[in-house]
């Protein structure tokens, strides 16, 4: 018997016993793993055959991650937590035009997001928009996927079957919880809303319900207009999606820590690289997220599309990010720098307000006066501000296509049943 198999036969033993005198052997086994046999974490929730498998289990997920949001996250998430390894399968542009139209962000960045999310073992960058047999045949075969992983929303091909019937028939599909809350509709709804009020020159009554979406206030509407889809952010913040987005981790001994501040609204691919820029300076990256009345008073009523708890989920999703103060002041403090040991305060050359330099009251004054500030090339031209631009250019082919989804999106909501999962 090789080493393997001895202590496989080990624990073979201790189980049997187990099934007999409960406590006993309960802290034997607890002695056996502390005694680093074997691995410590999930030996009693997860079960020790999964974890001993020499081969790890493999899952994929696919989808066109336009305009990404922590939604898309919380299903990465949930699809790891699945397997050992995360899959996904990005749709090309070409795919996605063929389908439904232009999407929004182009591959490149689409691709970017999708990396960065700290659940992503791998990347496929042209999955087909409808899973074919043909596509699943290649994932079993030739990427040793072990099961495909949807969400609780009916996936159904044009010809009226649903698309993963053949995965479910091989018994190699899993669903999850969609998360709740949150779509790319209901966010191009409150962009499309915003630009329609900028629009009309008396806009007292409608800023005020701008700001009502995009702080996630689910108030019924008496303005009663519908065009944009589902226009009420279903967004349920809780503690625990929180702590399950967190890193659960504090900087080590002597750790090198940088800090980095801003809105971060509409998570992009700007967002992304500066965050990895910014976290190879040092070895723990601390993000300040900026609460929406900051947002607001600085980028004006309409901002920020995202409330802050959203903006804190899609800022952890990222890989390069350790930490991120929920609701972070604008100035830079000598406290907050002693507070969290930070060594270095950073900033991009790209963003949204780059005129802080020249106001009275610069908020890195005490960062600069310390000599530990640092200006960041950024490395993709990209803001928030592009983002809703490149909506409303296509503004009305969104608003069509909206409008279509915000049908089915309304059906779900109307028909939706308690689903276990997390
Ligand atoms: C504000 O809204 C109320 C009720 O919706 C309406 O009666 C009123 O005319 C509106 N005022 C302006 C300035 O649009
Ligand atoms: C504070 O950060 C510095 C690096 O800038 C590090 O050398 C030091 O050990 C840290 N202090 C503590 C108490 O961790």
């Amino acid at each position: 018997m090789g080493s393997d198999a001895i202590e496989k036969h080990l624990v073979v033993k201790l189980l049997a016993t187990c099934l007999v005198g409960g406590v006993v052997v309960g802290v034997s086994l607890f002695g056996l793993y502390s005694g680093g046999l074997l691995p410590p974490q999930n030996v009693f929730s997860q079960g020790i055959w999964k974890r001993r498998r020499k081969k790890p289990i493999r899952v994929y997920m696919d989808g066109c991650f336009d305009m990404m949001h922590y939604g898309h996250c919380n299903a990465l998430r949930q699809a790891r937590a699945l397997g050992d390894q995360l899959v996904v399968g990005v749709v090309s542009d070409a795919e996605i035009i063929a389908n439904k139209g232009p999407p929004v962000t182009p591959l490149k960045e689409r691709l970017i997001m999708v990396n960065a999310v700290k659940w992503v073992d791998e990347v496929i960058t042209d999955a087909p928009y409808a899973i074919t047999e043909e596509f699943m045949k290649k994932l079993f075969d030739e990427y040793k996927i072990d099961y495909i992983i949807h969400g609780d929303d009916p996936c159904i091909l044009p010809d009226g079957t649903d698309a993963y019937a053949l995965a479910k028939k091989a018994g190699r599909y899993k669903q999850i919880k969609r998360t709740e809350g949150v779509s790319s509709t209901d966010i191009v709804g409150r962009m499309l809303l915003c630009v329609r009020e900028r629009s009309v020159s008396d806009s007292h009554n409608h800023s005020s319900l701008q700001r009502q979406f995009s702080h996630g206030h689910s108030q019924k509407l008496e303005d009663g207009g519908s065009a944009s889809g589902t226009r009420i952010s279903h967004f349920l913040p809780t503690s625990r999606r929180i702590v399950q987005f967190s890193n659960m981790k504090g900087p080590g001994p002597d750790a090198h820590i940088v800090y980095i501040d801003g809105a971060f609204d509409l998570f992009h691919a700007g967002h992304v690289e500066i965050l990895r820029l910014a976290r190879g300076l040092g070895d723990f990256l601390l993000v300040g997220i900026h609460t929406d009345q900051t947002v607001s008073a600085t980028r004006g009523l309409h901002r920020p599309i995202m409330n802050l708890h959203e903006r804190s989920l899609s800022v952890l999703a990222c890989r390069y990010v350790d930490e991120v103060i929920i609701g972070a002041p604008w100035e830079v403090s000598k406290d907050m720098i002693t507070t969290f040991n930070i060594s270095l305060v950073v900033h991009g050359t790209i963003a949204e307000n780059n005129d802080f330099q020249k106001e009275k009251c610069n908020p890195y004054d005490v960062p600069i006066s310390m000599g530990i500030f640092k200006i960041l090339e950024s490395p993709l031209d990209i803001t928030t501000t592009t983002i809703i631009r490149r909506i409303v250019s296509n503004h009305e082919a969104y608003q069509k296509r909206n409008e279509k989804k915000g049908e089915s999106e309304k059906r779900y909501y109307a028909d939706k049943t308690y689903v276990s999962g997390d």
